[in-house]
């Protein structure tokens, strides 16, 4: 069987600045990896040089020209834009406007995430989005990037999986800052929302863009039939989802959604320890990206898939979850017509996974950290080249 995807449907790969740049020195991520705070688990590995990104641009580039993307997702990192308060590094948005003009050169639509989990250690000093004033320091910087390099995107994410970055960093106390305080999380959710609310409208008043937010939504199912277990699913579901969206649907063009994980509600359990799944642990579950799509219809906003993929050293189950995940998309967007507006795969390029430095693999390319940083194209790079040429998928 084909799937054949609408012309217009957007393929395309993702980044992150500090994943893959090299050298943010200047941001809480670095200054956490260097001083590793007490008592945490922090990454064994230093993002240091990450994939070099920041020099090798153009290679990169070409690799996601070779792919037959239309899209290609990156971010600009706060902190070398705005490395004080109030001051802009010119070379830095020189730089950026290189990087942005080579990918335009190949052909390439770009999606800005202007926030992707670092911040400045300005802005971390001064207490990061608990800080009531953040959306002031975040819009300031925000209108400034959407000035800047609007001319190569109209495309813009406010911010990367808000509730991700708060609850890791203020609940869990995982990330930067490492803290556990309930208050705390309510206090930087709501600074943080409000971070994007007031980008959007600053910058919605000055410039005819499109901005959204990008939500990272996980699937709870119920493992049986149970009146209980379906109960518990569904109110979790709509707490994940209605959590994030409800704060900022007012003000958003387009709806980013990363999809990853899949839960399952046993009883009074929930876990998402169950088969396949991938080398971070996470079960693999084709049907969820569609369920999610579906709820996600009652907004009335088209939506972009701004990552998903998994964690596959060898290479072994990506084609095969590419596939299937694909004609999962496919049926919402064209049977139960879901505004999808495109698939962006995570992830380019194997890069510096949070917490756990370097040892997960994300990429359709991979890295060799010990020869020079030397890209190596997986297998299933040519199955998604292929896909993303034909625009269509064959089962
Ligand atoms: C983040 C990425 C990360 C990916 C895989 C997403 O939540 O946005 O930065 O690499 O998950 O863990």
């Amino acid at each position: 069987m084909i799937y054949k995807f609408p012309k217009n449907f957007l393929f395309g790969v993702g980044t992150s600045s500090h994943q893959i740049e090299g050298n943010n020195f200047n941001n809480d991520w670095w200054f956490a990896e260097t001083n590793k705070p007490k008592g945490q688990k922090f990454p064994s590995e230093k993002s240091g040089i990450a994939n070099d990104f920041w020099n090798r641009y153009k290679a990169d580039i070409d690799l996601v020209s070779e792919l037959g993307c239309d899209i290609f997702r990156m971010s600009v990192e706060w902190s070398r834009i705005e490395p004080r308060e109030g001051y802009f590094d010119n070379e830095a948005i020189f730089h950026y406007k290189k990087i942005m003009e080579y990918a335009r050169s190949k052909k390439l639509k770009i999606f800005l995430t202007l926030h992707h989990f670092t911040i400045p250690i300005w802005f971390e000093i001064k207490g990061g989005f608990a800080n009531s004033k953040a959306s002031d320091y975040f819009s300031n910087y925000a209108l400034k990037c959407v000035e800047e390099f609007r001319e190569y995107t109209t495309l813009f994410a406010t911010i990367n999986e808000p509730e991700v970055l708060i609850s890791s960093g203020y609940l869990h106390g995982e990330w930067p800052p490492f803290e556990k305080n309930l208050l705390r999380t309510y206090l930087a959710l709501k600074n943080i929302f409000k971070c994007h609310n007031n980008a959007y409208k600053i910058i919605k008043n000055k410039y005819s863009v499109k901005i959204g937010i990008v939500t990272n939504i996980l699937c709870i199912q119920a493992s049986s039939n149970s009146f209980l277990e379906k109960f518990l699913a569904n109110l979790f579901q709509n707490l994940v989802i209605f959590n994030s969206l409800n704060s900022v649907k007012k003000n958003l063009d387009f709806i980013g959604l990363n999809f990853y994980q899949t839960f399952k509600i046993s009883g009074l359990n929930i876990s998402n320890k169950y088969e396949p799944h991938d080398e971070m642990g996470w079960y693999l579950n084709f049907d969820s990206i569609r369920i999610i799509l579906n709820k996600l219809k009652k907004f009335k906003l088209p939506i972009y898939i701004t990552e998903n993929g998994i964690a596959d050293e060898s290479d072994k189950l990506r084609e095969w979850y590419l596939k299937y995940i694909l004609i999962s998309i496919y049926e919402a967007l064209t049977l139960d017509k879901v505004n999808v507006k495109g698939y962006i795969h995570w992830s380019l390029i194997d890069n510096f996974e949070w917490q756990y430095g370097y040892e997960k693999k994300f990429g359709l390319v991979s890295v060799s950290r010990n020869h020079n940083l030397k890209r190596i194209k997986r297998k299933s790079f040519a199955y998604y080249q292929l896909i993303c040429k034909t625009k269509q998928v064959i089962e």
